[in-house]
């Protein structure tokens, strides 16, 4: 078992309801094996200006139910250039940290494997209200931005049922349509509209119509914002105006936006982050890094980093030369199974949504 003594924790990117829960957790674990915590503030932009605060079960006490992240977090480009980097790796020296456990994205994901590489092991922890890292079947955060998502389009649908109207509700993902797609169809919206499936435009303004035609008052349409119109604008606003025109149907447009990742965290999103914090401790004891947490067919398991950022390439169709050679015909089999996993959960998910009338 690798001996640590102190490790240092921070939160990075969109803010992800469920951060405060997992931070407490990893606190607690920490401390029961007897590792001190140090909080990092700010993101990896905290690393590289030596902002830290003293993590205990006194200092965490009582924020496993809020929103945001006690630690606060930051896109960092600085983090992104040599100069910043090895600031932070300085930073880590002077305070005898032996490793980091950073929650976040993608991009947080990708510092965390340039930190390891620098000498300072990092274990990544799967925190972000998309639910778009695609070796994970859950980001921490999801749940609970759905839930307020719904929320939301529940009382619209009150309004635009007592007033004989449409409105299409852009809902955030960045370019996963995941969080539109279930609450839609948690909503019973008539349409979900996502970046990972083509749109029939001319079939919706068609059901709309037979539903006005049919009595039907109130008419949801849900739209990922990662959705671009043919006119170059964000989608859910430019089919709202379309629904307007084509149907005379009178049609609002609104857009979410941040709201969705503030609120207090479900039990889902807090429980899922306890477990993620526990494992992220227990494999930092094993003496593993470049680790990424993940909730796999209902297991907490893990995949080393660089093989979880280069399945989220292939399944974005964004890989670039050479992003294969490091990995064996094994491992690349597993992505390809990674990545139709996701396609199909997504394509099914899509395929409830057209049920909806
Ligand atoms: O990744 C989380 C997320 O909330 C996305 O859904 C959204 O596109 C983006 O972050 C917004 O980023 P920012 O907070 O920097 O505006």
């Amino acid at each position: 078992m690798a001996k640590f003594s102190k490790i240092g924790v921070l939160t990075s990117g969109g803010d992800a309801q469920g951060m405060n829960a997992c931070l407490k957790a990893i606190t607690h674990k920490a401390q029961e094996e007897g590792i001190e915590v140090l909080g990092v503030v700010g993101g990896y932009s905290g690393l590289i200006h030596d902002q830290f605060v003293d993590m205990n079960t006194k200092s965490v006490a009582n924020i496993v139910g809020l929103g945001g992240t006690f630690l606060y977090s930051d896109r960092c480009l600085e983090f992104q250039t040599e100069e910043g980097m090895n600031r932070a790796v300085e930073v880590c020296k002077k305070h005898n940290i032996d490793a980091i456990i950073a929650i976040g994205g993608d991009g947080t994901f990708r510092g965390a494997t340039d930190l390891t590489a620098h000498g300072i092991p990092t274990i990544g922890i799967p925190g972000t209200i998309d639910n778009d890292i695609t070796a994970t079947d859950y980001t921490i955060g999801f749940d609970t931005s759905m839930n307020v998502t719904l929320d939301m389009i529940d009382c619209l649908r009150d309004t635009c049922e007592s007033h004989k109207r449409c409105n299409v509700v852009e809902v955030m993902g960045r370019n996963c349509g995941q969080i539109a797609l279930e609450t839609a169809i948690a909503s019973g919206a008539l349409a979900a509209v996502i970046p990972e499936v083509p749109f029939d435009e001319e079939a919706a303004l068609a059901k709309i119509k037979q539903c006005r035609e049919d009595g039907k008052r109130g008419m949801i349409v849900v739209v990922s914002e990662g959705v671009i119109a043919p006119d170059g604008r964000k989608f859910g606003e430019y089919f709202a105006e379309k629904i307007e025109e084509e149907t005379g149907i009178e049609t609002k447009f609104a857009r979410f936006a941040h709201v969705v990742r503030g609120g207090k965290p479900t039990v889902r999103d807090r429980v899922t982050a306890a477990q993620m914090a526990s494992a992220a401790v227990d494999k930092l004891l094993e003496g593993k890094s470049n680790l990424v947490i993940c909730e796999f067919d209902g297991e907490i398991v893990s995949f080393d980093i660089n093989f979880a950022l280069i399945t989220d390439r292939m399944y974005k169709n964004k890989l670039k030369d050479g992003d294969l050679d490091k990995f064996n015909d094994e491992q690349i089999a597993e992505m390809k199974k990674i990545c139709e996993k996701r396609r199909k959960e997504i394509n099914d998910l899509y395929h409830i949504t057209n049920m909806y009338y």
